[in-house]
């Protein structure tokens, strides 16, 4: 599907870009740009910049870039006719009439309705007779009405053709209820249920579609929960319950908790930051989701074992999500849920008691270290001080180093000085190992999809900034690119990124089509990090008081770095080659 040049800057027009970028993330003004936070990875200080100007964003963190296109795209994890098509509803710019290739867009949707459907259909079941059963398990775990309502709790009758029945009526089609997961295929052929008497927490996501479900039985017996297996809208590890109505209820933190109930029981009590992973050990999606909304995330595991290890494991990842992190400890091993029910009436007041005195990650973890060894022996004193400085070591505040140094010091009986001069030690040897990572890192960035970088290592930069900087000019310059592709020719580009984008700025050019970032992005197919980096090289762009001139030079780089590079990967070189290198070397001397 292709929308024409003037549609595509319409919808630009009518969608400002720091109006969109503002519903989700918080900017200030710096000049006469925005800066803030970026959402696309973690970070503490702003590095994502919005310029009006141009129309386009860049994150000088992680390198996201684009225009308002290519954010929806990213933010909301649409493909490019959902977000065209986001973008077109929220402007109010009719749509062109759309053709028959957007199948999995189509798809999709069809899929939130089935599911929608599906739960009405639940929660109707949940109110009528034949869910009594299960209301009365509900009500009986002290959930109240109006609770059941807010998450459309339901409950999926027993049997195996209910809900696929009912929806088969309503006309949908049984190959698309078994892809939504609502519906099974039976080594038969035939379509059953895929959730059978069981109570219904359907999940959803940030928009409000209905993703998926979980749906727990209410005897023992087998597997409590049984959750959708992944959809083409569902993808487990990338989700979190409640967090359609968490998001905006955050005010400095959102509170983690293990289950569904847990939420649930937090949520009727006043707690409505509170989510929950849906059934799997905590990912870095999850915590990255969660950083959208929140600075600081509460965990309130259970207190046995298992609980303690995801804690900890939790801890790690939410840090690494750039968040602080405490961690709440209910009495007597209870989760929340029970304590919910436990407390009755007083519950939120001493619930609220237990967040404001909840320990920090570091106080957590030093706890938990000191609770396993005795520290009237030495040599388990040793040991002890031993893996607690590997804590300290992690902290990038001063400060809070400084503190706990202290406090440790006072419990082992070793001078804090020493503690702190250890901590600093083992912290320039994990910066050292650090830079090095990094400096791999940035290595491979630059040679990105250059195979032959390693043979021309010392040219290679050069080539590259004179292929950025040529690229740079012609799309600020649109009419200088048809002059330009007749004189370079695009295989003496070293980059194929460079390269790529260089053709496809050459093919619009010639096609009198617009330059600018969505249309390079989309003609040329580029992928959201590529599509950064040609926000990054447009904005790049200073007008110089002779461009001419420095185009020249910069093609001038580009054709000698590309010929000598030709001269280092031929074995034998034939001498008339060289001689006529030296020579163009000369010229450009002179
Ligand atoms: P209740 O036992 O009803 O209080 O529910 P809970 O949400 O407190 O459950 P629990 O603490 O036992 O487990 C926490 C979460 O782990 C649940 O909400 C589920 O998401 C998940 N979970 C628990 N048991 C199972 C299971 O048997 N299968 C799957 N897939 N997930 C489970
Ligand atoms: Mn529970």
């Amino acid at each position: 599907m292709r929308f024409s040049d003037d549609f595509i800057q319409e919808l630009k027009d009518r969608n400002d870009i720091s109006e969109v970028i503002s519903e989700y993330v918080t900017l200030k003004r710096k000049g006469r740009n925005l800066f803030g936070l970026c959402p696309f990875h973690s970070e503490k200080t702003a590095s994502f910049c919005v310029y009006p100007g141009n129309g386009v964003f860049i994150c000088f963190g992680c390198g996201a870039g684009g225009d308002v296109i290519t954010f929806i795209r990213l933010i909301e994890k649409f493909d490019y006719l959902e977000t065209i098509k986001f973008l077109a509803q929220r402007a109010g710019v009719p749509l062109p009439e759309i053709e028959k290739d957007d199948g999995m867009y189509k798809k999709k949707m069809l899929v939130y309705e089935i599911n929608r459907e599906v739960a009405r259909f639940y929660h109707n079941c949940l109110c009528e007779k034949i869910g009594k059963k299960a209301l009365d398990y509900l009500l009986g775990r002290g959930i109240k009405m109006h609770t059941i309502k807010h998450f459309g709790l339901g409950y999926a009758p027993p049997g195996g053709h209910s809900a696929v029945d009912y929806m088969k009526e309503k006309g949908y089609r049984e190959k698309d209820l078994i892809i939504a997961n609502v519906g099974m295929s039976s080594r038969w052929g035939r379509c059953y249920d895929r959730f059978r008497d069981r109570v219904m927490f359907p999940i959803i996501d940030l928009r409000g579609n209905v993703i998926a479900f979980g749906g727990r039985v209410m005897e023992g017996g087998q597997a409590k929960y049984l959750n959708t297996s992944d959809t083409i809208v569902f993808k487990k590890s990338d989700n979190i319950f409640a967090v359609n109505f968490a998001k905006n209820k955050v005010k400095d933190n959102l509170i983690l908790a293990e289950g569904y109930m847990d939420v649930i029981s937090l949520h009727q009590a006043g707690f409505e930051n509170a989510v929950a992973t849906l059934g799997t050990a905590l990912t870095d999606g999850q915590a990255k989701l969660m950083s959208r909304f929140a600075n600081e995330v509460i965990i309130s595991y259970d207190s046995d074992e298992a609980g303690k290890k995801a804690t900890q494991r939790a801890i790690k990842i939410l840090r690494r999500g750039g968040m602080s992190v405490k961690v709440l400890s209910i009495p007597k091993g209870k989760d929340p849920d029970e304590f919910m029910k436990a407390y009755g009436k007083d519950a939120g007041v001493r619930f609220r008691n237990l967040i404001e005195n909840s320990a920090n990650d570091v106080e957590y973890r030093l706890g938990i270290i000191r609770s396993s060894y005795n520290l009237e022996k030495s040599d388990e004193k040793v040991k002890y001080l031993d893996e607690c400085l590997k804590i300290l070591c992690e902290l990038s505040s001063p400060i809070e180093c400084e503190i706990y140094a202290g406090k440790l010091s006072e419990e082992v009986g070793v001078e804090k000085k020493l503690i702190l001069l250890q901590v600093d030690k083992m912290k320039k040897r994990s910066v050292k190992i650090k830079e090095k990572a990094d400096f791999r890192d940035i290595q491979k960035n630059i040679s990105g999809k250059m195979s032959n970088l390693s043979c021309v290592e010392r040219t290679s930069l050069r080539e590259i900034r004179a292929e950025e900087a040529l690229l740079s000019v012609i799309i600020n310059n649109q009419d200088m690119v048809n002059n330009i592709s007749q004189e370079v020719s695009s295989d003496l580009f070293m980059s194929e990124l460079n390269k790529k984008i260089y053709e496809t700025v050459c093919r619009l050019s010639s096609e009198g089509r617009n330059i600018d970032v969505t249309t390079i992005s989309s003609v040329g197919e580029f992928s959201p990090s590529e599509t950064g980096y040609i926000t990054k090289i447009m904005c790049s762009y200073v007008a110089a008081a002779d461009i001419k001139r420095d185009l020249s030079e910069y093609i001038c780089v580009i054709k000698n770095e590309n010929q000598f590079r030709r001269l280092n990967d031929v074995e034998n070189v034939e001498d008339d080659k060289i001689k006529n290198y030296i020579e163009n070397l000369r010229q450009v001397k002179k």
